[in-house]
């Protein structure tokens, strides 16, 4: 698959190696450029589409700021966003068929996009966007600058926000060539910038770093929330650091009115959906949000700021979270801080500053006002374990590598039924609640977390089909996609990751969590007047229920894909606990391995067993 070639795992090994001391730089060149050269900052945005704590923006900055004033090309920076058609865009696909960039998705990085240009300008400052690969565009625009600057050579310096994952570096890799190359004798400099987690990577407390650190949360959490603070969110930068290079002749190239300037590419141009290749109907459902969604996500830092502000202080919610979170109805279970979190628009050190700051406002501190933090640190364990595993995260045995075949306990003899994986993406799956989520995803790009273990358990343990099928689609459709997030989570529902695989029963799930049916009534209407009782259970209405309640079964509404308790039909031995031939004898491990759909006492606790813990800041 894309994300695996060889060639790109040894890229992205080297680079994860660098990346790992503390030395977070990665330079193109010696310093042995020549000086008549005159550095041109780069600050290349990409999923960190904000001005408020933007650690590689600040960077960016310092580097424009350290030259005297006197510099008109190196005084200054230049803010580049580039759509690459390898990321988004209506005709690219995944090597597993799906769109890669739903036009969901798409839609809320162009509003994103948008807004963080809007609010460059009223920095005085500015957005050059373009369409094309990253480093045809640098290219292209390095060429077009060096030659409309024509008494001075450029040397251009770009910062952009480390993305650990093989296909964002193989273009960091590119660009880093495109613009040492742009023409004969060139010479440049480029710099990743690790942000996006709550803690830095480098201040983990583990014996050899991120390569140390445990492989399941627990542990995780417990050392770093004793040993780590988070550093302080940076402010907004001030209005004067922000300035583009004065230099006429740049600004000619940049405003696009140069004949030097490049097609696609200026501070006024912003591409359409329809010009990134997504057709009228998609365009039509992005312009027009499902109105059965949990809420509006408008893309861009002044949306996500606002969803912060409203959250925890106006609708005062952050006090309740704890008890709220398992919900899947409407806007106010959970923070829905995700689809501006996963692009950038809003950083996850300002958010828990902000729990800290109400904590502190109202004197109110318990587990529900730790807990969103709690859940930040998930993100930040995910995106370690993304540096420390590299491309196991999307192979099919995950981290478990040999040991999935047969030695560990979560081995599994994966399948593909493309029915049955085309049945459970279009919520037609026969189990409410795995299609409500379903629907609701395809619908609004959007699914809360308690829906989302229950999908993706439902397609990997209960169906046993490679989970990778199922993270392609999450991929796909979700507003908030994140690698190390989706790969990560769906990798560990899995049991890919090794621990204690957690198989959901489906039905206690839905009592549990929809204990009234209102959130299947709300998705799949055709069982709205099916009784609560039943509601979770269609396959056991009677032929004369299903006349009753208008819902006739495998008419209306599906008759259940796999059977209800059906035992793992690629379990490794027919005991149905999944338990390989290998290692372990047949201690009691063996049957809280999680094949027994009917198990009730080892359901997860989820987390509710977890203590409170704490978060300081630096
Ligand atoms: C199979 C699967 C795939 C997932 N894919 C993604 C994804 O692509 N992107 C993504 O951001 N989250 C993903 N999650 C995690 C989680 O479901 C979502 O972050 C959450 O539902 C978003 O809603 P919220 O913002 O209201 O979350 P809240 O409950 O309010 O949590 C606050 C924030 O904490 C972070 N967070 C919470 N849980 C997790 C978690 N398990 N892993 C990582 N971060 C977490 C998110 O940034 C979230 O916005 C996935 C979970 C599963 C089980
Ligand atoms: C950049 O970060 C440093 C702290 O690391 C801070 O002192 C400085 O003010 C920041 N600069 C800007 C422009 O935000
Ligand atoms: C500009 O981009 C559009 C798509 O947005 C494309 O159709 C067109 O060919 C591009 N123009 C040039 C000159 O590259
Ligand atoms: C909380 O209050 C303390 C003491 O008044 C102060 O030092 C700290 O900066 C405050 N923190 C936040 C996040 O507001
Ligand atoms: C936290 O405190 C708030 C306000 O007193 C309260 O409503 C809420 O139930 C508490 N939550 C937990 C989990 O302790």
């Amino acid at each position: 698959m894309l994300k695996i070639s060889t060639q790109q795992a040894s890229i992205f090994l080297v680079l994860t190696l660098m990346l790992g001391t503390s030395i977070r730089t990665v330079r193109s060149l010696s310093m042995s450029a020549s000086t008549s050269k005159k550095p041109l900052h780069f600050h290349w945005f990409r999923q960190d589409l904000r001005l408020h704590d933007n650690p590689a923006l600040n960077k960016s900055i310092q580097n424009g700021n350290r030259t005297p004033k006197n510099n008109d090309i190196s005084n200054g920076m230049v803010p580049i966003y580039c759509f690459d058609p390898r990321f988004i865009g209506g005709n690219t696909m995944t090597p597993f068929g799906s769109q890669k960039c739903g036009v969901m998705r798409a839609k809320f990085m162009l509003d994103s996009v948008a807004d963080l240009r809007a609010n460059l300008e009223k920095k005085g400052s500015g957005l050059v966007v373009a369409y094309g690969k990253t480093e045809d565009v640098m290219q292209k625009l390095c060429q077009a600058i060096d030659t409309e600057v024509s008494n001075d050579d450029i040397e251009p310096w770009v910062v952009v926000q480390e993305e650990p994952y093989s296909e964002e570096e193989s273009v960091d890799k590119a660009v880093k060539r495109s613009i040492k190359t742009f023409k004969k004798d060139a010479s440049g400099e480029f710099e990743t910038v690790w942000a996006a987690s709550l803690y830095d990577i480098e201040d983990l407390p583990f014996n050899d770093g991120v390569y140390g650190m445990p492989d399941t949360f627990t542990p995780f959490r417990n050392k770093v929330e004793k040993n780590c603070k988070i550093p302080n969110p940076l402010p907004v930068p001030p209005k004067n650091s922000l300035a583009l290079p004065k230099n006429s002749a740049i600004q000619s190239v940049l405003s696009g009115e140069s004949s030097n300037s490049i097609p696609n590419c200026s501070l006024s141009y912003m591409p359409t959906l329809e010009e990134l290749g997504y057709d009228a109907e998609e365009v039509e459902k992005a312009n027009n949000p499902d109105k059965r969604g949990v809420m509006e996500f408008k893309g861009g830092e002044t949306a996500g700021l606002k969803r912060v502000q409203e959250y925890i202080f106006d609708k005062d919610l952050l006090k309740i979270y704890f008890d709220t979170r398992n919900g899947m109805l409407g806007a106010d279970y959970s923070t829905k801080f995700s689809p501006w979190l996963a692009n950038g628009c809003i950083s996850p050190r300002f958010v828990a500053k902000e729990c800290k700051r109400y904590e502190n406002e109202t004197g109110i501190v318990n587990k529900s006002t730790y807990w969103v933090v709690f859940e930040l640190l998930w993100g930040a364990f995910f995106r370690c374990f993304a540096v420390k595993h590299g491309n196991k995260l999307f192979f099919l045995d995950g981290t478990l590598g040999r040991k999935a075949h047969g030695e560990h306990a979560n081995s599994r003899k994966w399948g593909m039924n493309p029915k049955h994986l085309q049945a459970w993406k279009d919520g037609m799956t026969g189990y409410p609640l795995v299609d409500a989520n379903m629907r609701e995803l395809k619908a609004t790009g959007f699914m809360s977390n308690r829906g989302r273990q229950n999908a993706a358990s439902f397609l990997a343990i209960d169906m046993s089909t490679d989970w990778r099928y199922g993270a392609d689609h999450f991929e796909s459709y979700l507003l908030d996609h994140e690698v190390s997030a989706n790969w990560g989570n769906w990798c560990s529902a899995a049991g890919m990751t090794g621990g204690r695989l957690n198989r959901f029963n489906i039905v206690k799930q839905s009592k549990d969590y929809d204990a009234q049916g209102d959130y299947v009534r709300h998705w799949c209407p055709e069982l709205a007047n099916i009784p609560t009782k039943l509601i979770h259970e269609p396959w056991k209405l009677s032929k004369e229920q299903q006349q009753e309640y208008d819902c006739r079964l495998g008419v209306d509404y599906p008759n259940p894909l796999v059977p209800p308790t059906a035992p793992n039909p690629y379990a490794r031995d027919n005991r149905g606990n999944g338990r390989g031939k290998g290692k372990g004898g047949q201690n009691q491990k063996g049957k809280r391995g999680g094949n027994n759909p009917n198990r009730g006492r080892n359901q997860r606790q989820d987390m509710k067993s977890l203590n409170q813990g704490s978060y300081k800041f630096d």
